[in-house]
């Protein structure tokens, strides 16, 4: 192929994005610009993301998004080659607002349009970052998602398992919540889980029990909630010791749930005698240290590489969709002006 050069665009959630992404002919790809404005401030005092609040923000910031990602890239839209846009899963009234906004950007400088699964957009990023060969195994864990996947094609995916209810961020941030720690709750808790005791409160490790790799994490919250209540009532009120046992132990639990249903997803992985078996973890949970340590040791155990992308890629950009996009694009992927936007489209 010759040089190609793609737009990203990324709506789906509460950060708007845009990249430019090259791909040299000898296949060797940078990442030119990967803007992303966050909406946290905008949702913070509603204790979750507003969707309505969410869709105007994109409609709003996408047009200097990708204005600010040309620039920063040192190319003009005539040297876009085709542009990627994530066209679901996620929030219907954001995800419409890059389609759009990518479907107009198509038709006036006629360039090709490829209509991007966000999940598959986490789930090649390791390809990007790490150059890892099909086919690999993929935990994504983040706010919103939870998923073992083996990925064997820029549009091949085999689901493993998933979280039945909530996602593990979600958790993170419930626990934050329920304890009076800033949001997001994930750096938080893990922060005031150093000086805890994780051994302190006995949490339900919920369906270790049932074969197969889906996972659930609501129930922990209940437990938490009934913890909290009983120190409240004996203590008169929460010790700073007492938090940070709550989150070390919480934190602990979900280590545990992830780590033994990534034994069973690498076990099935493994049977397939894959030529160079990698292990990747992408999603916003990833930055857990303690989680991390977990799994990688698990890898090591089963002589498995092991890699997790650098933060700024594991949380939601639109490089990744650029490079999903690149890599559907080489292998013919198009779409055309009847893209949808899909607020629910599984892999
Ligand atoms: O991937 P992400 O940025 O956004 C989506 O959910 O799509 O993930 C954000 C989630 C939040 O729930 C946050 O609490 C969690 O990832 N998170 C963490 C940590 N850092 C972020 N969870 C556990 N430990 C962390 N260090
Ligand atoms: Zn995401």
């Amino acid at each position: 192929t010759d040089r190609l050069t793609i737009l990203g665009i990324e709506s789906s959630c509460d950060d708007t994005a845009a990249a430019v992404l090259r791909r040299e002919p000898d296949g060797d790809t940078q990442i030119l610009s990967s803007v992303v404005v966050g909406q946290e401030a905008l949702h913070r005092d509603f204790g979750g993301v507003v969707p309505e609040i969410a869709a105007r923000a994109h409609a709003v910031k996408l047009d200097g998004c990708v204005v600010d990602a040309l620039s920063e890239a040192g190319v003009s839209l005539s040297d876009i080659d085709a542009i990627a846009v994530t066209a679901g899963p996620g929030l219907i009234g954001g995800v419409l607002s890059g389609v759009m906004l990518a479907k107009g950007l198509s038709a006036g400088l006629g360039r090709p349009l490829i209509g991007v699964n966000h999940l598959a957009g986490h789930a090649l990023t390791p390809r990007l970052t790490d150059g890892l060969p099909y086919p690999y195994l993929m935990l994504l864990a983040s706010g919103g998602h939870c998923q073992f996947l083996i990925v064997r094609g820029p549009d091949s995916f085999s689901r493993l398992g998933g979280t039945i209810d909530d996602a593990p961020g979600e958790a993170f941030d419930k626990t934050a919540r329920l304890l009076a720690l800033p949001q997001p709750g994930g750096p938080a808790v893990e922060e005031a889980a150093l000086s805890g005791n994780p051994e302190r409160f006995a949490l339900p490790r919920p369906l270790l029990d049932r074969p197969g790799c889906d996972m659930s994490f609501s129930g922990l919250k209940t437990a938490l909630l009934r913890q909290r209540d009983q120190l409240v009532e004996a203590e008169g009120g929460l010790r700073q010791s007492d938090r940070a046992d709550i989150c070390a132990s919480f934190q602990a639990a979900v280590c545990d749930v992830l780590t033994v249903k990534a034994r069973r997803a690498l076990k099935t992985y493994l049977n397939e005698s894959p030529a160079e078996p990698a292990f990747a973890i992408a999603g916003g949970v990833s930055a857990n240290q303690t989680i991390r340590a977990s799994l990688k040791a698990l890898c090591a155990e089963h002589d498995v590489r092991f890699t997790a992308p650098p933060l700024r890629l594991c949380t939601d950009n639109a490089a990744m969709i650029a490079y999903a996009g690149m890599e559907q694009f080489i292998a013919g992927h198009r779409d055309d002006m009847t893209l949808t936007a899909r607020p629910r489209w599984p892999l």
